[in-house]
């Protein structure tokens, strides 16, 4: 069965803010950084895998632009994308996990033309990740959740958090073009889309990126927020403490077992 991780060559690993990739930048060792594109691609070796590090930023241009450069001319395998996203399924709370089975670009509508969320004249609409990867990144999330995250963050910033008895849910990821602050928006995006599990406004772009050129997307999400009237603050609350201490702490689990 296929996977990203079984690639003979370096994986890609993106996030799109500084400070989903802080801790993951952190553990990269032997560095050599290639500047394209206005990023900086960072070639060397994380838990053990040979890989290509780099900041995407925000919204599906950039991550596109990303994922192409690290196909194309760094010659990775497939990528994984990490950081957070908004939880719009019921059971999606902050401090959960969401391994993407599958993506949507939740904006993409050329209707009458195309039907909706059809990439047009690419003839999908739902990019499906590689099965062996989702059970393989559900299982490292598991691990780390069990394992690492109380001794990484402390029982009472958790508390604080509003973290309590966290979960890895896999399923579908809705690719949106903009921050969801919105209790109604969020609303509309789960009658739109109903098994949508979480919003971000990357991964179907990587995904899409992928399958045209036959590499895996492996999409790992936090969840900071739950895209609602709190979306902002939940986000800005979570996103130093949950983002980078659950990249890193999932990739090192995915990595090194
Ligand atoms: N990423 C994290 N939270 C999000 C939200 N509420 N909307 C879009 N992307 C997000």
């Amino acid at each position: 069965m296929r996977s990203v991780l079984d690639t003979t060559q370096p994986i890609g690993v993106m996030a799109a803010m500084p400070e989903e990739i802080a801790a993951i930048d952190r553990a990269l060792t032997d560095r050599c950084v290639e500047t394209r594109g206005l990023r900086e691609y960072h070639t060397g070796r994380l838990f053990g895998r040979e890989v290509v590090l780099v900041m995407a930023r925000v919204g599906k241009v950039a991550a596109a632009s990303t994922a192409t450069h690290l196909l194309c001319e760094f010659g990775v395998g497939g990528i994984v994308m990490t950081g957070v996203a908004g939880g719009v399924g019921d059971a999606t709370h902050v401090g959960d996990v969401v391994i993407a089975s599958e993506t949507v670009q939740h904006d993409l509508d050329a209707s009458p033309l195309f039907p909706r969320f059809e990439a047009p004249l690419l003839g999908v609409s739902r990019f499906e990740a590689w099965p062996d990867d989702v059970d393989r990144a559900a299982q490292a999330a598991r691990r780390f959740l069990a394992e690492d995250l109380t001794g990484a963050l402390g029982a009472e910033r958790l508390a604080a958090l509003g973290v309590a008895g966290p979960r890895v849910h896999t399923g579908l990821v809705a690719t949106v073009d903009r921050f969801i602050t919105a209790t109604d928006e969020a609303a509309a995006i789960r009658e739109l889309l109903p098994d949508a599990l979480a919003v971000e406004m990357e991964g179907a772009a990587v995904a899409q990126v992928c399958h045209e050129h036959g590499g895996g997307a492996l999409i790992i999400r936090a969840i900071s927020d739950r895209a609602d009237d709190h979306a902002t603050d939940a986000f800005t609350r979570s996103l130093p403490e949950i983002a980078s201490v659950y990249s890193a702490g999932i990739l090192r689990r995915l990595f090194a077992g």
